[in-house]
């Protein structure tokens, strides 16, 4: 069954974009058929972190019910279907925001996630882009100001009564004084991983190329490809494998994506 994940925080800025283009990239390394979409539809820069700058369709055209979404799928060589938000002001202008959750159920039932990038704040475009998803992924630096705003998205989600599968902390500094165990204490939920701040990022930003795919061993990747494997249980499954299958399931690595460009 397609895996619909929300990554949400409370304040902007936090690193969600970047989380799920890399960990869609992530994800689709490791086998899994993946498509991410951007629900941010006042700020959207998803298909930026791929190099997708101008596409004639977008979510806001689904949105406005002038496209399907298949329409608005783009199929990046690592695997991942991307659905990028309109970058033009016109489109944020005339655009509401409408729950295409079942439309993206149907479109995407052969994925095994779907990651949505979703909108910031408490508004009508979060709370939207909440509605679509059935569990999340909550963002957010190891500040003060910023965890309380990312417990207000909890208790939003709770509200729901939809899944909560954990935090991931982003832009980490060895001079943080809130540490990972006390964080997630605070928020009971598990720590799914911790993101260093790093310059890498903004690198693999200027490259459209998240940096799972350009620099695989950089201590981010392998922090994502944590993150993953923790949301797709690859690592509980690696240990239940037997030595030899254990080789086999990493030496084969991602099986053929059907129709990505070449
Ligand atoms: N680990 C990191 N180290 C350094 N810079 C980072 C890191 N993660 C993200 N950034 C930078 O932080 C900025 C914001 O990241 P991003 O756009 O992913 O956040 P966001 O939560 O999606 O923002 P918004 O709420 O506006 O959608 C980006 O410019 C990115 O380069
Ligand atoms: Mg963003």
């Amino acid at each position: 069954m397609t895996r619909i994940i929300g990554v949400v925080s409370g304040k902007g800025g936090v690193g969600k974009t970047t989380l799920v283009s890399n960990l869609g990239a992530s994800l689709a390394k490791d086998g899994y058929n993946v498509a991410i979409v951007d629900a941010n539809l006042t700020g959207a820069n998803l298909g930026l972190h791929y190099g997708l700058i101008s596409y004639p369709i977008s979510v806001h055209d689904v949105m406005k019910k002038n496209a399907s979404l298949s329409d608005a799928v783009y199929k990046h060589p690592s695997g991942v279907d991307i659905v990028p938000a309109s970058l033009s002001f016109e489109d944020i202008l005339d655009t509401p925001p409408v729950n295409i959750g079942n439309e993206i159920k149907t479109t995407f039932s052969d994925k095994d996630y779907v990651l949505i990038d979703a909108a910031t704040g408490l508004d009508r475009e979060t709370l939207n882009a909440i509605d679509m998803c059935d569990e999340f992924i909550i963002v957010t630096h190891p500040e003060l100001p910023t965890i309380s705003d990312a417990l207000r998205t909890k208790s939003i989600i709770n509200k729901y009564e939809k899944k909560l599968s954990g935090i991931v902390l982003n832009r980490v500094t060895k001079k943080d004084e809130l540490k990972k165990d006390y964080i997630a204490s605070f928020f009971k939920l598990p720590v799914l991983g911790v993101i260093p701040e790093d310059s890498s990022i903004r690198r693999s930003i200027e490259l459209k190329n998240p940096i799972v795919l350009q620099n695989p061993k950089h201590k981010i990747s392998l922090e994502i490809r944590k993150i993953a494997n923790s949301i797709s249980g690859r690592e509980a499954k690696m240990e239940s494998l037997s030595v030899w299958e254990q080789i086999r399931m990493t030496l084969v690595g991602r099986p053929k994506i059907k129709g990505a460009n070449p």
